[in-house]
């Protein structure tokens, strides 16, 4: 299989669906084109939320993005949690089903985070075992997200980059390309951000993330509270271009603000699709929502190799 997005349409401009927002959205009915949903957050519910999502997939594409599939731990995968997986991707006419690579616990403890793996021949052929058989379960190719990470292993031989550009050659899997989190881990662990897209096989990214983070001067923490910072979108533009459009999506998830602030962010996204893209009919500026003021975070993040070590005691 070699179709670009995985035969998957380019949706447009999305957010994220947060609980705070169900009451806006389900009164004034946003122009946004569609909603990613935290796929754990609706599986078990029957009361308000999964009202709300239904009501909401009545008018909007839904894609259902999950945090604990943990395609790269050694615990079996859950085959009831990939059962009820489904379920819901049957319920709402999910457009794809996402995750992370990465592991979050293992002897049965969930450690709650999304944790990276080292990278190398072992983990890959571990991790493509596990994507075949949720795709065997799912009955559809898995779409999995590059991590952010803040330490790396002694046992990694590949770069994330080739990791993933040979986990989706060999299982025929999609990518979540969250330029966000190239750019956090670019930071953290001193590689040119540039050099990782150029590895990426763009024909295989079905869907681009954009969120902001915390800049703690000696490292960036993938937060998503706040706006997108120019390097980033920098990053995504090239993105956008190499994919000839792609489902883009703003996530925003502490601190959030009101819904059309959210909104505003994602929608700034159309300034960097100018790169002779005529598969999406760029909006005017007129319509764009209002713009709200930078935030401390916006500047650009200095090298790594530029501080000064801190002395420990
Ligand atoms: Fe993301």
């Amino acid at each position: 299989m070699n179709l670009p997005r995985l035969g998957h349409p380019n949706l447009g401009l999305g957010v994220g669906l947060r609980s705070v927002h169900f009451s806006h959205i389900l009164e004034h009915h946003p122009s946004v084109d569609w909603f990613e949903i935290i796929s754990e957050n609706y599986m078990d519910s029957g009361g308000r939320a999964r009202y709300v999502l239904e009501k909401i997939a009545e008018r909007y594409p839904i894609v259902m993005h999950g945090v604990s599939l943990s395609v790269g731990s050694t615990d079996p995968l859950n085959r009831d949690y990939l059962d009820r997986l489904k379920r819901l991707a049957g319920h709402v006419d999910a457009k794809w089903i996402s995750d992370h690579l990465c592991w979050t616990g293992v002897a049965g403890r969930n450690s709650h985070d999304l944790l990276p793996i080292p990278l190398n021949e072992e983990t890959l052929a571990h991790v493509c075992e596990r994507i075949r058989i949720v795709q065997d379960i799912l009955e559809r190719p898995i779409v999995l997200e590059n991590p952010s990470s803040y330490v790396t292993f002694a046992d990694s031989t590949m770069n994330e980059w080739d990791f993933l550009a040979a986990m989706t050659d060999e299982t025929d899997c999609g990518l979540l390309l969250d330029v966000n989190n190239v750019y956090v881990s670019s930071v953290n662990h001193d590689f040119d951000p540039n050099e990782y897209l150029d590895g990426i096989p763009f024909d295989r990214v079905v869907q681009c993330h954009l969120a902001g983070h915390t800049n703690c001067q000696t490292h960036l923490i993938d937060t998503h509270d706040n706006h997108v910072v120019h390097p980033v979108w920098e990053l995504y533009r090239r993105a956008h271009a190499s994919t000839g459009g792609i489902s883009t999506l703003l996530e925003w998830d502490a601190n959030i603000p009101e819904f059309p602030v959210v909104h505003a962010e994602v929608l700034k996204a159309r300034r960097y699709m100018r790169d002779g893209l005529d598969e999406i009919e760029l909006a005017s500026e007129d319509d764009t929502p209002i713009e709200t003021a930078p935030s401390s975070t916006t500047s650009a993040v200095p090298h790594p190799a530029t501080f000064v070590a801190v002395d420990a005691e």
